[in-house]
């Protein structure tokens, strides 16, 4: 593809980035602009150069970057932002090593703040929506990870296993997050094992 094609990709297109400020979301946002779609990006304070500047000076940001105010833990913070986009891409989560309480720190903003987004992106008829992951989620399941084996969607870390080699949520900062991102993809399963289950399997 040419990139004069590649720019067009995205023209008159509306997508949404969840915790835009973040280092991935940003490299989305970017690529999204350079592609030529219109983003909406979330932040919590829009009003934190800090958190938007990076974002404001990119290519295309001047007409086609719209910031929006959410938190993961308002129930339907989102919406607004999500309402009218053909995708979303979630990447707001908590992603810190130090913390004193882990439930309150890590556990209930991602899982809780996941299922709020894709409740918004429920309401909004939302096609197709992006959740980025991580190694942490699959890692630990006991199987062996030498050259030939191939790591799929069929793995998922196995609380037992962290259990039993410590690696809890609640014995060291790294292993906290390691159990967060497990249980944002056993949440993501379960949520659109029901959405399918409710449309006869007609979901895509
Ligand atoms: N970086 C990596 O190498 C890597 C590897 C594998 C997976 N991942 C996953 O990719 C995702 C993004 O990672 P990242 O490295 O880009 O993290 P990051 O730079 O720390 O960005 C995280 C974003 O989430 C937002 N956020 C945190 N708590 C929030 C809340 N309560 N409400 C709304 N927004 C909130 C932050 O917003 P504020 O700016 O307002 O704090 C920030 O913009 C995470 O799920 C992470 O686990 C990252």
């Amino acid at each position: 593809m040419s990139s004069a094609a590649a720019a067009m990709m995205g023209a008159g297109k509306v997508v949404c980035v969840t915790g835009a400020s973040g280092y991935i979301a940003s490299w989305i946002v970017k690529l999204l602009l350079a592609r030529g779609y219109t983003v909406r990006a979330t932040v919590r304070d829009t009003a934190d150069p800090k958190k938007t500047l990076h974002l404001s000076v990119l290519d295309g940001a001047k007409d086609r970057l719209h910031f929006f105010k959410a938190s993961l833990l308002e129930e339907g913070s989102f919406d607004a932002a999500v309402d009218g986009c053909e995708t979303v891409f979630h990447t707001a989560s908590p992603f810190y090593h130090n913390v004193k309480d882990p439930k309150a720190e890590l556990l209930d903003p991602a899982v809780k703040g996941t299922l709020n987004v894709l409740g918004s992106c429920k309401k909004a008829s939302i096609k197709k929506v992006v959740v980025t992951s991580s190694i942490a989620a699959v890692a630990y399941n006991g199987k062996p990870r030498t050259p030939e084996v191939i790591v799929d969607e069929t793995w998922f870390s196995d609380p037992h296993i962290c259990e039993k080699n410590q690696v809890l949520y609640h014995r060291s900062a790294i292993n906290n997050y390691f159990f967060t991102q497990l249980y944002v993809d056993i949440l993501l399963w379960q949520f659109f094992s029901c959405l399918a289950h409710m449309f006869n399997g007609k979901l895509s």
